[in-house]
């Protein structure tokens, strides 16, 4: 039986065209609702785009999200095409450096942080008009597990992911009384391309093989066992429909119980 839950709905999605973004992007267009993804890479926008399923209800967006200017024009023509949305899905956020902090160089803390915390803001800023016109709507924003225990050798990405908890609760308390839910996910250990490369950095930094690696990030949640994409879709999904009204301010981890992250 096709899944209707967010029938009609206008969602705007940061770094919606791969990994864990592409597979909410998926999600909510298979439910009915469509979906405005923008990605910095035009490899993946391509790829998306040729895929003629979705052509009527998927807009993509080519452009950086921690460029003020570009998020700024990209707002102006969701304005031309719609005059509200019912959700924004901050999803973007880079892995950054590995290593001890006082190895890390300002640059690459700097980066993380703008990607990771100020393109949110961006994004936010300019999204809530929309769904205040709308007269309420879902705002989710993608932490991590690094958004709530310590995470060695992540530091700045730690320091995003808990900066995104902190942006979180805030918006929740000061945009309740216009309908507008804020909540964050944190995913878990995710199968995909990020997990690759994070196991091949931290093997590398601790002369350590692969296998072992990959092998301690399972043990680190009760489930001992990946997340994927599409469990990160689904909660999504959950989060914007009419199920989830009363759910705000709410740190949602799907990452099978992870109790550690060293
Ligand atoms: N993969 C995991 O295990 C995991 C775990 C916890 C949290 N997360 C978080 O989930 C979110 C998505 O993670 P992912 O694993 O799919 O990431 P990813 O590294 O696979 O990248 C996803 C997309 O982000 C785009 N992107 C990168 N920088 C961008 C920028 N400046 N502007 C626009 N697009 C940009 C990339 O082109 C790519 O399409 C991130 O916020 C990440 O921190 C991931």
């Amino acid at each position: 039986m096709q899944n209707n839950s967010l029938k009609n709905k206008k969602i705007v999605i940061s770094a919606g065209a791969s990994g864990i973004g592409l597979a909410i992007t998926k999600t909510c267009l298979d439910r009915g609702a469509t979906v405005l993804a923008t990605d910095i890479n035009n490899k993946f926008i391509n790829t998306l785009k040729k895929n003629s399923k979705y052509k009527k209800k998927l807009f993509l967006y080519n452009f950086d999200a921690s460029d003020e200017n570009d998020v700024s024009n990209f707002f102006k023509s969701v304005k031309s095409k719609f005059k509200k949305i019912d959700c924004l899905i901050n999803n973007v956020g880079i892995a950054g450096p590995t290593g001890t902090l006082e190895k890390l160089s300002s640059k690459d803390w700097e980066k993380t942080l703008k990607t990771n915390v100020i393109s949110h803001f961006y994004f936010t800023k300019r999204a809530i008009p929309f769904l205040k016109t709308n007269r309420g709507g879902s705002i989710i924003n993608i932490s991590s597990g690094a958004g709530v225990l310590g995470f060695p050798l992540r530091s700045p990405y730690a320091a995003s992911k808990w900066a995104v908890i902190g942006i979180t609760k805030t918006l929740a308390m000061e945009l309740g009384k216009y309908k507008i839910r804020v909540n964050a996910i944190c995913p878990g250990t995710i199968k995909g391309n990020r997990m690759v490369r994070v196991i091949r950095d931290k093997a590398k930094f601790l002369k350590l093989s692969k296998k072992k690696v990959e092998k301690d990030f399972l043990s680190m949640s009760s489930l001992k066992s990946w997340v994927y994409e599409e469990d990160i879709g689904k909660m999504c999904a959950f989060l914007i429909s009419e199920d989830a009204l009363r759910i705000s301010g709410q740190i949602i981890g799907v990452n099978g119980n992870e109790i550690r992250l060293d």
